[in-house]
């Protein structure tokens, strides 16, 4: 099981990273403007050395262009920031080709911005190490986003199993037990469905029984 925090925000960082349940947090350029982080090299090697003070193995971050080589040229300087970098790349034809050269130069990269089942298959054969549907935002246009997940997980064992499924874009605790019951084992989400993992109002309130029973 890998479980990501989709989040620039230090506070969550330090809220739930010290947990040791997260193998990474995963950035974009929205997460980082919402965290109050330039898209930058320099500030994304800020963020990449905050977080790997955690117990965390992984940080993803998105490289930036809208052409092929500068997403190559944006990449390659994250990924030089750290061999724990991951590139995330927009799945677009461009990124895809960018995939294609990460994935040349021994750079791991996940595929990002996936809507449709199709998408993990470009994804698995430009060499992506993670391909990335957004499960909310699939549902919020109107299709149903368990079964495009369970079609990209046949497709990805069909392809050899390389590519890992990291579902994106939850949004609540139960979503992520019903597609970990269908077999999904990897996923980032925001601090708020990390709360909502945590916490459970009857196990409060046994636990509440158990210490005033102790207390007796
Ligand atoms: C992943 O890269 C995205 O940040 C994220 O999962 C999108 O989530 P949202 O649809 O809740 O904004």
């Amino acid at each position: 099981l890998r479980l990501f925090l989709d989040t620039a925000d230090r506070a969550a960082w330090t809220r739930w990273l010290p947990t040791g349940l997260f193998h990474g947090v995963t950035t974009n350029p929205t997460i980082l403007e919402r965290g109050g982080v330039r898209c930058s090299v320099d500030a994304i090697a800020g963020v990449v050395q905050e977080v790997l003070r955690f117990p965390v193995q992984e940080v993803q971050a998105q490289c930036w262009g809208t052409r092929t080589e500068a997403l190559v040229d944006t990449g390659r300087q994250l990924a030089a920031i750290d061999p724990r970098v991951v590139v995330k790349v927009p799945v677009t034809e461009d990124g895809i080709r960018a995939v294609a050269r990460f994935h040349a130069l021994g750079i791991r990269t996940t595929m990002t911005a996936v809507y449709a089942a199709h998408q993990a298959i470009t994804a698995a054969a430009a060499g992506a190490d993670y391909v990335a549907p957004y499960y909310g935002r699939i549902n919020d246009g109107g299709r149903d986003a368990a079964a495009v997940i369970r079609t990209m997980t046949a497709i990805l064992r069909t392809a050899g199993g390389r590519t890992r499924l990291l579902v994106a874009s939850l949004r609540s605790a139960e979503d992520l037990a019903a597609l970990a019951a269908e077999g999904c084992d990897t996923f980032t989400f925001s601090p708020a469905v990390a709360e909502a993992l945590f916490s459970d109002g009857q196990t409060a309130a046994a636990a509440l029984a158990f210490e005033e029973a102790a207390a007796r």
